[in-house]
């Protein structure tokens, strides 16, 4: 065979290994086995329906069974014991959740709204992923906020108050706000994330501010996802979805609305708690999270997060505005506390925080260590208008 031959041979080869890839949203394409993997984990997510809500804001919610949400089809809790509410009183959060946007129609008792996942949200979120500290995360995404490390403590979980506000995103960026815990080394991390984002890519050019989670108990394989995305987190609430919008935000030098949001751990139960105000959203069960099991977490970060688009500009963080000790200005963190392993919560010490600030050129965080002051104590502000760092 001459070398042209080869060459021929090699070319036809790429087209036709081009013609059994398709396209999908102009930018990724995707093979015939992904494709008909993502076929099977829909079917999986999307149970058999009691009843079918149409929300106000456009997504679909299916009633379904608690004991048959698809979080059971984790391979780690083929034998969990599942329950719908903590043992324990609530620790934090006795405020309410009004500005959640509220549904008109409501689930059975016995039942969940769960977000009925499209094929669409499937691809989306597998090319998407949270990244924690700047020094293991992709130069495209940016961090304004503290970190503090569990050094001679066990920290069995993270607090704190969030101003909520709704940032400008383009439709090729996301913006959100989290609390994020993580245990493990290299790519074993354990890690949950949950806040507020404003995040178009997730959510179908949507722009609307909405709570969400995310987790994963293996980075390098990409297991786990953005709210009930694959099986694992158990949702508890009736009402309120790990994705849930919220109808209003805050306003600059008016009134500021904020979320107290608490994720911890019941050692009796065995299960990692999620809270927001006098809300219970659902739980992790401690199986699938192994790498925080006797050392809890390791790492706690409070703050913005965002990442750029392809031309290399960082959407607004928080408000949009850079940190002026206003509250009515810049986003805020108030009441930064921690979970130690007897339940406690304890404000977390300045000596064991360290400042993170990405693109300083448009993005601020300030450290103001314990203000006593409206019972604020530890907090920080953070974000700022972006552009190019
Ligand atoms: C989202 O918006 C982009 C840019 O306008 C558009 O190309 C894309 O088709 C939209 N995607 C969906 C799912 O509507
Ligand atoms: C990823 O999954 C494979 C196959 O299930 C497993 O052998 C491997 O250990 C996993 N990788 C990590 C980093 O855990
Ligand atoms: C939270 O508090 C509000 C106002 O007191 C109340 O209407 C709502 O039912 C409470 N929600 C939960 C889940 O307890
Ligand atoms: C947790 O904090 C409380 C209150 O400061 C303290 O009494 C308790 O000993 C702490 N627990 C541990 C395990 O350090």
């Amino acid at each position: 065979m001459g070398t042209y031959t080869v060459v021929l041979i090699l070319v036809v080869m790429v087209f036709i290994l081009n013609l059994t890839n398709y396209e999908v949203d102009g930018k990724q394409s995707m093979s015939k086995e992904e494709d008909l993997e993502l076929d099977k984990q829909l079917t999986i997510l999307n149970k058999p329906p009691i009843k079918t809500i149409h929300s106000s804001w456009g997504d679909i919610y299916d009633c379904i069974d608690f004991y048959k949400q698809p979080a059971f089809d984790h391979p780690s809790l083929r034998n969990h014991k599942f329950q719908m509410k903590p043992n324990s009183e609530l620790k934090s959060g006795s405020g309410e959740t009004s500005i959640f946007r509220t549904h008109v129609e409501k689930c059975l008792q016995g039942t969940i709204p769960i977000r009925r996942t499209q094929k669409e949200d499937l691809i989306r979120a597998k090319y998407l992923s949270l990244s924690t500290e700047p020094m293991y995360a992709s130069p495209h995404e940016k961090f304004a906020g503290i970190l503090y490390k569990n050094e001679g403590e066990t920290l069995f979980g993270a607090s704190a108050k969030m101003s909520i506000w709704k940032p400008s995103v383009g439709l090729d960026q996301y913006s959100l706000a989290e609390i994020s815990l993580r245990s493990g080394w290299d790519n074993q991390y354990n890690r949950i994330h949950v806040g507020w984002t404003v995040n178009p890519l997730l959510y179908n050019n949507d722009t609307a501010v909405r709570i969400f989670l995310y987790w994963t108990s293996d980075n390098g394989n990409h297991t786990g996802c953005f709210n009930t995305l694959c099986p694992g987190f158990v949702q508890v609430n009736p009402e309120i979805t790990p994705d849930h919008p919220l109808s209003t935000t805050s306003i600059y030098e008016g009134i500021v609305y904020e979320l107290k949001y608490h994720v911890y751990l019941s050692p009796s139960e065995k299960k990692w708690w999620f809270v927001i105000e006098n809300a219970t959203i659902g739980y992790w069960p401690a199986e699938i999270l192994p790498r925080f099991g006797d050392i809890g977490v390791e790492r706690i970060y409070w703050g913005g997060h965002s990442m750029d688009n392809e031309m290399g500009f960082v959407p607004e963080m928080g408000s949009g505005h850079l940190p002026d000790e206003n509250f009515g200005h810049a986003a805020s963190f108030t009441q930064i506390q921690y979970d130690n392993a007897s339940g406690n919560l304890l404000d977390v010490s300045d000596n064991k925080l360290t400042e993170i600030i990405g693109c300083k050129k448009n993005y601020g965080m300030d450290s103001y260590g314990y203000l006593d002051e409206q019972n604020r104590r530890h907090s920080i502000q953070y974000g700022g208008p972006g552009g190019v760092c």
